[in-house]
C-alpha cells in the first residue's frame, strides 16, 4: 500500500487534507513538521504534502522542516504555508504581502501544468494567506497568478516540487480535489487502491500477527466505534475476543439490548452484560454539576469494567474504538478543557493491558464503511453519535430514574420523526433535552406545571464545529404535538437554534 505523509505544520484544516487525499483512495497519516528525516525516509512515502499554518516562514521560531527532505527524491507538494517554506528554505523570496487574500479570490492557472491538468484557464478557489511567495527558487516556474498574488501556484517539474497559495482541500476551492488528484497520482504515482475491504482484510492479519494465542477484552458501549472495532477483532480472532457491554442505565431507549442482541445472535460473540443501572444512578444522586457528573460516570465506569475483566482471568490486549481525529485532537497539548470527554481511553493506564486499536487511522465514515463491510446492521453503521456518559449529560440538573424515563421518551420520538421524516442521515445528531425548570401550560382544562423539553439537532463535519439543523416546520411540529401527548411530565416543546461555537452539541 503505498503511503503519503502530510507534515503539519499548525493548519487549521490539516486533517481535511487527509481526508481529501483518502477519497482519493491513497492512504495517508498526519505527522509532525519536525519528524526526523531519517524516519520520513524510513517509512517510504510516495510523496509528502506540506500544510499550511499561521506562521510566516522568516520569523524566528517559524516552524520548520529539515531542508534534507528536499533531497529525498520524493515528490513534494506545498500548501499555502507550506509553499511560502518550501520557496523560503530553496532560496526563493516571501514577504508579507500588501494586500492579504482572503476568501473566494480569481485564479488565473497554467493548463500546461501537471496540476492543472484537464482543468480551465480561469478557476475561482480559497485563499487565506497574509504572505506571499514573491519570487520562487531556482528551477521552479509560476503556474498560477491572481490579481494581487504574483506566485499562486509554483513547480519544478524535474524536482517534482509543487506548492499552491490556494487551498485545495476545502469545499469552497472545488476543483481542489482534482489538483490533488493530479498531484497524487499523475506526480507522484500514488496507487489508489485504498478500501475499506482492503483496509480489513489487513486489519485482520495484523490483529492475528500482533495477538497471537493470547485473550483480549473490548468495552462495547453501543456507538459505532466500539462496535465495528468488535467485529473488526472477531473476525480476526473470533473466540479469542470477549465483549463487555457495560449498561449504565444512560443508554437510548433500547440501545442496550439491541447491542447486545446484535453482537450475540449476528456475531456469536462472547458477550458479557452487566447491569449496573443502580450503581450509577446512586453514585449521580443529588449532583447536578456537569463535570462532576462526567468524573463520577468516567469513574465508575472503569471500576465496573476492571471487576468484570478481572473475573476474565488473564486477558492481555484492550481493542479500542480510537479513531483518527482522537489521535489528532490528542496532539494539541494546550487546549482548554471544554468538557471531559470519556470513553474507554481512561481505562488502559490502570489495567495495564496491552492497546489494540485498529481504527486509529481511520475517520469516523470510513469506520462506517469498515461496519458495513463487516456485515454490521446499517441502524447500527448510521446511528448518530452518542456521548459516553449518555443521557446523564442530557437531563439537566440531578439524574433520576423518573426524569430518564422521561427523556428517553422524549428522545425516542424526536428520533423517530426525524427517521420518518428521511432526514436522519443528513443530520450529524439529533435528540432530546429534559431542563431543570418547570413552566405553566393548559391541558384538557386543566393547568399544567412540568417540564419543558429542547430538540437539538445539528448539522456537522466532524463536531468541531457544528451548526443548527434547519428543520421542516411540519417535522418539528409533530415532534412537538407528539411528545406532549405522548410523554407524561412534559408540557412545552422548544428548538435549539444554537451553532457551535457559541454553544456545543451537548447541553452539559
Ligand atoms: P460537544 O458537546 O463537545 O460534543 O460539542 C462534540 C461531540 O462529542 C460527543 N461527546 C462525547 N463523546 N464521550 C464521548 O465519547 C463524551 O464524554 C462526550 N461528550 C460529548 C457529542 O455527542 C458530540 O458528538
Amino acid at each position: 500500500m503505498d503511503t503519503v505523509l502530510v507534515l503539519d505544520f499548525g493548519a487549521q484544516y490539516g486533517h481535511l487534507i487527509a481526508r481529501r487525499i483518502r477519497e482519493c483512495r491513497v492512504y495517508c497519516e498526519i505527522i509532525s513538521h519536525d519528524t526526523a528525516v531519517e524516519e520520513i525516509a524510513a517509512r517510504q512515502p510516495k510523496a509528502l504534502i506540506f500544510t499550511g499554518g499561521p506562521a510566516s516562514v522568516y520569523e524566528s521560531g517559524a516552524p520548520h522542516c529539515d531542508p534534507a527532505v528536499f533531497s529525498l527524491g520524493i515528490p513534494i507538494f506545498g500548501i499555502c504555508y507550506g509553499m511560502q517554506l518550501m520557496a523560503y528554505l530553496l532560496g526563493g523570496e516571501v514577504s508579507p504581502a500588501e494586500r492579504k487574500e482572503f476568501g473566494r479570490t480569481e485564479i488565473n492557472a497554467a493548463t500546461d501544468a501537471p496540476l492543472f491538468e484537464g482543468l480551465p484557464r480561469d478557476l475561482v478557489g480559497w485563499m487565506s494567506h497574509g504572505d506571499h511567495v514573491l519570487r520562487v527558487p531556482d528551477g521552479f516556474r509560476v503556474t498560477a497568478t491572481t490579481r494581487t498574488t504574483p506566485v499562486a501556484a509554483m513547480a519544478d517539474v524535474d524536482r517534482k516540487l509543487y506548492g499552491v497559495q490556494f487551498h485545495p482541500e476545502v469545499v469552497h476551492t472545488p476543483w481542489g480535489a482534482d489538483v490533488l488528484r493530479n498531484f497524487l497520482v499523475n506526480v507522484a504515482g500514488c496507487d489508489t487502491s485504498w478500501t475499506m475491504g482492503s483496509f480489513v482484510a489487513q486489519s485482520v492479519e495484523e490483529i492475528r500477527r500482533e495477538v497471537g494465542h493470547a485473550r483480549v477484552v473490548c468495552g462495547l458501549s453501543g456507538g459505532v466505534d466500539s462496535s465495528v472495532v468488535a467485529a473488526l477483532v472477531h473476525r480476526a480472532i473470533s473466540d479469542q475476543l470477549t465483549c463487555i457491554f457495560v449498561d449504565h442505565g444512560l443508554m437510548r431507549k433500547n440501545e442496550g439490548d439491541r447491542v447486545a442482541a446484535t453482537f450475540r445472535e449476528n456475531f456469536g460473540a462472547n458477550l458479557v452484560y452487566v447491569n449496573a443501572r443502580e450503581r450509577f444512578l446512586k453514585r449521580l444522586a443529588g449532583v447536578e454539576e456537569p463535570e462532576r457528573k462526567r468524573l463520577i460516570i468516567g469513574e465508575e465506569f472503569i471500576r465496573v469494567f476492571e471487576e468484570e475483566a478481572k473475573r476474565l482471568g488473564q486477558v492481555d490486549f484492550l481493542a479500542q474504538g480510537t479513531v483518527y481525529p482522537d489521535v489528532i485532537e490528542s496532539g494539541v497539548g494546550n487546549s482548554a478543557v471544554i468538557k471531559s470527554h470519556h470513553n474507554v481511553g481512561g481505562l488502559p493506564e490502570r489495567m495495564h493491558f496491552r492497546l489494540l486499536e485498529p481504527l486509529r487511522a481511520l475517520f469516523k465514515d470510513e469506520v462506517r464503511h469498515v461496519g458495513l463491510e463487516l456485515g454490521l446492521p446499517e441502524d447500527i453503521v448510521w446511528r448518530h453519535p452518542f456521548p459516553g456518559p449518555g443521557l446523564a449529560i442530557r437531563v439537566i440538573g440531578e439524574v433520576t430514574e423518573e426524569r430518564l424515563e422521561i427523556l428517553r421518551n422524549a428522545d425516542a420520538i424526536v428520533v423517530e420523526e426525524i427517521r420518518r421524516a428521511g432526514l436522519y442521515r443528513d443530520i450529524w445528531q439529533v435528540f432530546a433535552v429534559l431542563l431543570p425548570i418547570r413552566s405553566v401550560g393548559v391541558m384538557g382544562d386543566q393547568r399544567t406545571y412540568e417540564y419543558p423539553v429542547a430538540v437539538r439537532a445539528v448539522t456537522s463535519d466532524d463536531a468541531m464545529t457544528a451548526n443548527w439543523a434547519h428543520l421542516p416546520y411540519d417535522v418539528l411540529e409533530r415532534i412537538s404535538n407528539r411528545i406532549i401527548n405522548e410523554v407524561r411530565g412534559v408540557n412545552r416543546v422548544v428548538y435549539d437554534i444554537t451553532s457551535k461555537p457559541p454553544a456545543t452539541i451537548e447541553w452539559e
